[in-house]
């Protein structure tokens, strides 16, 4: 358990005042403004001293640790399944989202010429297992592409008419480059109208923004832990659904995924039994104190301050950027239907990179690619930072 534990509340207890002091549960980050969370979330107070106290005990591996990995693992599936339907049952540890991207495609049924839905420009843990499955069964990747004008969802829901054989819909919630969100709800409803299965890949919304998993009713979600959720690389989440919880196959045959029984021995000639539920996609090699304490202490973080009150707040920033940008003259450079917690300049090329490097002199950090600068806030970053972003980009447009 780590101190932060004992703070855990409901969202509903979330006090504005806790949101206003949130900035102080970041390690300090001296001059710089950070706004790269969707590459790396900065690292909470609470979370460094956790992994840094499991490192020291590490120390001394003769003595017991105060709690079993076993034990701090079932709380974290329980404290992952909280953000999406309640069921600790349904998650899996896993070491990224492309390994719980790989178990999907490894499972979902897929045939000759039938197609795997995708975003044109989607990030590559969910394309490349895809890519992968369908040479091997002979099937299809198709990129949804958006036309002008179009927003993502329109131009998936277009794609989903189109296509003469879609089996499989593998999307984010939220684009990775600009923050482009899509609308899972009127999604969701027309992939399982036309019988395809549903993977999300949550990776730059879990954390951020509230899901609906019942009435998106997906097979497979995926998050990484290192971004929204707080937590340290190397861990990320796989829900799955109750079919697959009971005849999924894993990628791998951990023996922590396996029923030992009393004496834990394994037999050549028994197969030892699944552990329940989506214990079976459990990856070896995840029970390192060191990263399950530092997860435990960003989940408990974003329990404390409530997933809504997240969005909103970070939503207010965003919002403040963009009031910012109009202010300037620069409506242009904004991304229409950005999600509250994710968005990205788009300057002219050609003032892309004064504008890149006024941001590095005044030790703003965010991630620059595809022509588009992506600002990506958590609650240590003031409305006030935003107003200064705007500023620094309008001096250098
Ligand atoms: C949408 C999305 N999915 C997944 C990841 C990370 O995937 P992996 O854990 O496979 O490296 C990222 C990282 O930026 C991402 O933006």
């Amino acid at each position: 358990m780590t101190p932060s534990r004992a703070t855990t509340a409901g969202p509903a207890a979330t006090a504005l005042a806790d949101l206003a002091a949130a900035a102080s549960a970041f390690m300090p980050s001296g001059d710089v403004l950070y706004l790269d969370c969707a590459a790396q979330s900065p690292r909470l107070r609470a979370a460094q001293a956790a992994g840094l106290a499991a490192l020291e005990s590490g120390g001394r591996p003769w003595q017991a640790p105060s709690e079993s990995p076993e034990t701090q693992l079932e709380s974290l599936r329980g404290a992952i399944a909280r953000l999406l339907d309640g069921d600790r049952d349904a998650i899996a540890a896993v070491p990224s989202a492309s390994y719980g991207l790989a178990t999907a495609a490894r499972n979902l049924p897929l045939d000759a010429g039938d197609a795997v839905l995708v975003l044109d420009g989607q990030f590559p843990s969910n394309l490349l297992p895809w890519q992968q499955r369908c040479a091997e069964r002979n099937a299809r990747v198709v990129g949804v592409r958006r036309g002008a004008g179009e927003d993502w969802t329109n131009a998936v829901l277009a794609a989903l008419e189109s296509e003469p054989s879609p089996r499989i819909v593998a999307l984010p919630q939220v684009r990775w480059d600009d923050g482009a969100l899509l609308d899972l709800d009127r999604i969701a409803s027309r992939v399982h109208a036309i019988g395809a299965a549903l993977v999300l890949d949550l990776s730059q919304s879990l954390g951020a923004l509230p899901t609906d998993l019942a009435r998106w009713r997906p097979d497979f979600v995926v998050a990484v832990g290192y971004k929204w959720l707080l937590g340290p690389l190397g861990l990320a989440w796989l829900w799955a659904a109750p079919r697959w919880r009971e005849r999924g196959i894993a990628i791998e045959q951990h023996w922590s995924a396996r029923d030992a029984g009393e004496g834990w021995r394994f037999p050549v000639d028994v197969v030892r039994p699944h552990r329940d539920g989506a214990r079976r996609f459990d990856a070896g090699g995840l029970d390192d104190p060191m990263r399950l304490a530092m997860a435990d202490a960003g989940l408990a973080q974003v329990h404390a301050w409530g997933v809504p009150a997240i969005a909103d707040a970070l939503g207010e920033r965003t919002r403040a950027l963009d009031a910012a940008l109009d202010a300037h003259g620069l409506s242009s450079w904004k991304t229409p239907g950005h999600a509250p917690h994710i968005t990205a300049l788009r300057p002219p090329a050609e003032r892309l990179d004064a504008v890149f490097a006024a941001f590095g002199r005044e030790r703003i950090v965010c991630t620059r690619r595809y022509g588009l600068l992506r600002i990506a806030p958590h609650l240590h970053v003031r409305a006030e930072d935003m107003a200064r972003v705007a500023a620094i980009a309008a001096a250098a447009a």
